[in-house]
């Protein structure tokens, strides 16, 4: 079994490729990655000698480069994950977004078809997509695979975007797909221009924490090894041409996240209590910032049964642990180019 992770060196996608190389030694894992700002082969320096596993630097915008990829290696199964995904980030440039989230899975889903046209029953295209495309809740209600699309953040819609185009392959030409839609993830290796890994390094640099409008948007939260081992149960049991939603049943206000994030800094760091609540600052709203997601998870609970393992209690604790012993890691990806886009993003 062959099986292609693309975005294999992000945030998820490491943690996908670690799993299901340490897990299948009988299944070959090759893990294609641009390598973008986002992507650091620096995580998963403790499995990139094993012997079922290969790394290859591509861009899936390239439609050459991937067809031949795909002629060359002959993958059996994909796990897409490979993808512009910070929100901000599209708010300033929606273009990038359409070329990498648009049109680099539509050369996936082309050189895939070009492929595996005489047998597809062993195949399958499993595209990661996010609760995002399904736009903004109010204060009640949740997400399930029948809430109809409303992306509001050129993230979100070209995300969508793909999401249909995965599903229209599947009913133009029999294509074996199968889409899961999870909630925001939070972990080692997140990079920090997101919510919790921005916030943990600013408080360790007592710089300040922007929180964006009136801090009382909600969020859902999923620790990233639990959305790893839902990928990989889903990948294995999950139905073809089926949607599967992915949550944490964990639900924050982005304010009252952000106040047990600085208690529990002061802690770990013996500061006193209040000292990196101080830090807090309310900023500008994000333009078309979404209220509240929350997903019901029950599909995957009940079909294939599963459901989070870590508490955000422990979760939170294991990542801020993470950062604090991998500040190397740390000072690598937040030099450079990420002092520009920080200043940026933040100072205009
Ligand atoms: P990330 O930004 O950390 O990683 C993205 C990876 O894709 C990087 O390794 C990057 O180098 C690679 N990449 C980007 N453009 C590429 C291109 N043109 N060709 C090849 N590789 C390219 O993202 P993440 O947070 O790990 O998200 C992974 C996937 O999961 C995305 O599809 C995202 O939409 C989805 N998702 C993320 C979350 C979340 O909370 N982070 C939640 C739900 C779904
Ligand atoms: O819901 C899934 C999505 O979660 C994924 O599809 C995206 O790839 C991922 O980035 C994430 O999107 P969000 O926009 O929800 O995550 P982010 O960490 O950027 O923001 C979380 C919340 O915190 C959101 O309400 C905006 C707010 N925020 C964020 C930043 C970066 C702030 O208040 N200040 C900040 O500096």
């Amino acid at each position: 079994m062959k099986i292609l992770v693309t975005g294999g060196a992000g945030f998820i996608g490491s943690h996908v490729v670690r799993r299901l190389v340490m897990t299948y030694p009988e299944y070959h894992i090759y893990n294609l990655d641009a390598l973008t700002y986002a992507g650091n082969l620096e995580n998963l320096t403790d499995i990139d000698q094993a012997p079922n596993y290969t790394f290859l630097k591509a861009d899936i915008t390239d439609a050459s480069h991937i067809q031949t990829l795909f002629e060359t290696y002959r993958f059996d199964k994909v796990v897409h994950l490979a993808a512009e995904s910070h929100v901000d980030r599209s708010i300033k440039d929606p273009l990038a977004f359409v070329r990498t989230n648009v049109i680099g899975t539509m050369n996936l889903l082309n050189a895939c078809t070009s492929i595996w046209k005489e047998d597809t029953e062993n195949n399958l295209f499993y595209h990661i997509s996010t609760d995002e495309v399904y736009g903004s809740l109010g204060a009640d209600g949740l997400f399930t695979e029948e809430t109809s699309y409303s992306p509001n953040s050129p993230y979100a819609a070209s995300k969508a975007s793909s999401d249909h185009f995965v599903r229209a392959y599947g009913e133009t030409y029999n294509f074996p797909f199968i889409i899961s839609n999870c909630s925001n993830n939070y972990g080692p290796n997140h990079f920090p221009e997101k919510l919790i890994p921005l916030f943990i390094n600013n408080i360790l640099e007592m710089k300040p924490l922007p929180v964006y409008g009136d801090g009382n948007y909600t969020r859902d939260w999923l620790y990233v090894l639990d959305h790893a081992i839902a990928i990989d149960t889903i990948l294995h049991k999950g139905k073809v041409g089926e949607t599967y939603n992915i949550g944490g049943f964990n639900e924050w206000k982005n304010i009252d996240l952000v106040h047990l994030l600085c208690d529990m800094m002061d802690d770990t760091l013996s500061r006193k209590r209040g000292t990196s609540a101080s830090l807090i600052t309310y900023v500008k709203d994000r333009p078309g910032h979404d209220k509240r997601y929350a997903i019901d998870a029950s599909k995957i609970n009940k079909e294939l049964g599963w459901k989070p393992s870590v508490t955000f209690e422990e979760g939170l604790k294991a990542t801020i642990d993470w950062y604090l012993n991998n500040k190397t890691w740390l000072e690598q990806v937040t030099s450079g180019d990420y002092q520009d886009y920080y200043t940026k993003m933040y100072q205009s």
